[in-house]
């Protein structure tokens, strides 16, 4: 199975969309397997977005989510990379279908509400930047057959 690092971002905490969000990786038939909050330093935001280092909305982005605090989760499951950028939506939430995340809680790109990763090497490295071993649960979710053929 993969795994995939998602985060609530400071707007979503802010707005009461943690339940509303969690849920939507959970009904799918997701299992999460890690989960923290904490305000994030502007140097793991600075490594964690580090391929947008260029973009000249690198420093507005790096202020907005260390506004914290975030949610922080690992969650795992057949194809969840791709999936979770379905559920979550496209970058702008004006882009993003109803249905999304973006698409039924947000209006603007630089208020998204919540990060996935966007492939499964940029998961991992993800992963291993904001959570130890010892933070991730391995357990067995007895709805695990009803969900899986
Ligand atoms: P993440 O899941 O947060 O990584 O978003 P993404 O993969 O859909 O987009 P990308 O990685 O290209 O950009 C990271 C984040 O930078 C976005 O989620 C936005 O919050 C912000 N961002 C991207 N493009 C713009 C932009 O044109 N203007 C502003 N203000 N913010 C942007
Ligand atoms: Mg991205």
């Amino acid at each position: 199975t993969i795994e995939n690092f998602i985060m609530i971002k400071p707007d979503g905490v802010q707005r009461g969309l943690c339940g509303v969000i969690i849920k939507r990786f959970e009904r799918k038939g997701y299992k999460l397997i890690g989960l923290k909050m904490l305000n994030p330093t502007e140097e793991i935001l600075k490594e964690h977005y580090k391929d947008l280092a260029d973009k000249p909305f690198f420093k507005k982005l790096v202020n907005y989510i260390s506004q914290g605090p975030v949610i922080a989760m690992v969650w795992e499951g057949v194809d969840i990379v791709k999936q979770g950028r379905r559920i979550i939506g496209e970058t702008n939430p004006l882009d993003s279908a109803v249905g999304t995340i973006r698409g039924d809680f947000g209006l603007e790109v630089g208020r998204n509400i919540i990060h996935g990763s966007d492939s499964v090497a940029s998961a991992n490295r993800e992963i291993n930047l904001w959570f130890k071993a010892d933070e991730l649960i391995q357990w067995k979710n007895h709805s695990t057959e009803w969900i899986y053929e």
